[in-house]
């Protein structure tokens, strides 16, 4: 077994680039999977430090056992990062095959390959919406990580992204529990910052849209967000500490959308902003705290909103 060698799936993503990006810097050998490594939308991973050197690309579906499996043999760790993240105002035409089977059947798929391969510990990317769909927390509670999601509840408002994490994030610790799989989960909440991949992501996109104002209300809800180079850090940090174990939230910063939007006015007067708000909607905080004993340190909200805001205007997707 090749000690610094681990598996990132979906390599090519948002959050799982800037995961690749750490591992290299940090002296591990990558088997990224990618549905397409000739496909151009992956190309920034080549040109990552060290990836010459230490970046192994494979083609694989999380729905094709076999593609993984590859992949995976001869990995100490993976870190199952793939997964589909819908745009947030999206419909979707067929949630069983656009969201729940991949985030579902994916995730058993890479576990069952980790526990063929023998791999040491896996990292399962969930998701803060396996925590805080839950109407029986109490509202003046903080929530942790013994709070779940009520699956009934996502069906019921057909919240299809919300019910796909859940499921699969069950599923990894059902199959954690069965077969004795050293497993650890990270719920990150909205997650933002710069890109390095070409494609805008969902939660992006959402960044985006509040900058620019949609004509659709937003919630003024209370929103968690966290630097997407703090996930990767976090994600890195469950996987190396050896104390670590169960669920983590991975939420930095919690503000009511007219806070951020305020915020963001403060320093970039000129852009129109959302406009239109539903009602503004009261909600649990989220706690990073077990994850913050694990040392995890995070950007300020600020240095988030710039670098992201910064990001966009390079990339041409916002006006100067
Ligand atoms: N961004 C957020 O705010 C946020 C918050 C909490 C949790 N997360 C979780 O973080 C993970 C990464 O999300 P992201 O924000 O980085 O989004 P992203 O950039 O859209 O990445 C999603 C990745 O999943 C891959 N994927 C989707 N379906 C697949 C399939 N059937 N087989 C193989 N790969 C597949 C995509 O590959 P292709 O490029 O081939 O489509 C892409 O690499 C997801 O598990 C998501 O649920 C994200």
């Amino acid at each position: 077994m090749d000690a610094r060698r681990v598996c990132v799936t979906g390599a090519g993503g948002y959050i799982a680039s800037w995961l690749v990006k750490l591992l290299l810097s940090e002296g591990y050998k990558v088997n990224g999977t990618v549905r397409d490594p000739s496909d151009e939308k992956n190309g920034h991973l080549k040109k990552l430090d060290m990836a010459s050197e230490n970046l192994q690309l494979y083609k694989a579906d999380v729905l094709q056992y076999d593609g993984l499996l590859s992949a995976i043999q001869g990995c100490e760790g993976v870190f199952h990062v793939a997964s589909p993240v819908p745009e947030f105002h999206g419909v979707l035409i067929n949630p069983e095959a656009e969201v729940i089977a991949p985030a579902l059947t994916g995730t058993i798929n890479v576990l069952k390959a980790c526990s063929e391969a023998g791999i040491k510990r896996v990292i399962v990317v969930s998701s803060s919406v396996t925590v805080f769909m839950n109407s029986k927390w109490p509202k003046d509670k903080v929530m942790d990580e013994s709070s779940w999601s009520e699956q009934d509840l996502m069906r019921k408002i057909e919240h299809w992204y919300g019910l796909s994490k859940t499921l699969a994030e069950r599923a990894a610790w059902e199959h954690a529990e069965k077969t004795g799989l050293n497993l650890i989960t990270v719920c990150p909440s909205m997650v933002y910052g710069p890109q390095l991949q070409a494609t805008v992501n969902a939660s992006s996109l959402m960044l985006l849209t509040i900058v620019k104002g949609a004509s659709e209300p937003m919630k003024n809800k209370l929103w968690s967000f966290v630097d997407v180079r703090d996930v990767a850090d976090a994600l890195l940090l469950v996987y190396e500490a050896a104390e670590a174990s169960g669920r983590y939230i991975c939420a930095a910063h919690s503000t009511y959308l007219h806070d951020l939007i305020s915020k963001l006015k403060s320093i970039y007067p000129n852009y129109k902003y959302q406009q239109n708000f539903t009602e503004l909607q009261p909600e649990c905080r989220l706690s990073s705290d077990k994850l913050k004993t694990l040392g995890w340190k995070t950007r300020a909200f600020e240095e988030t909103l710039i670098d992201s805001i910064e990001f966009y205007q390079q990339a041409g997707l916002l006006e100067k």
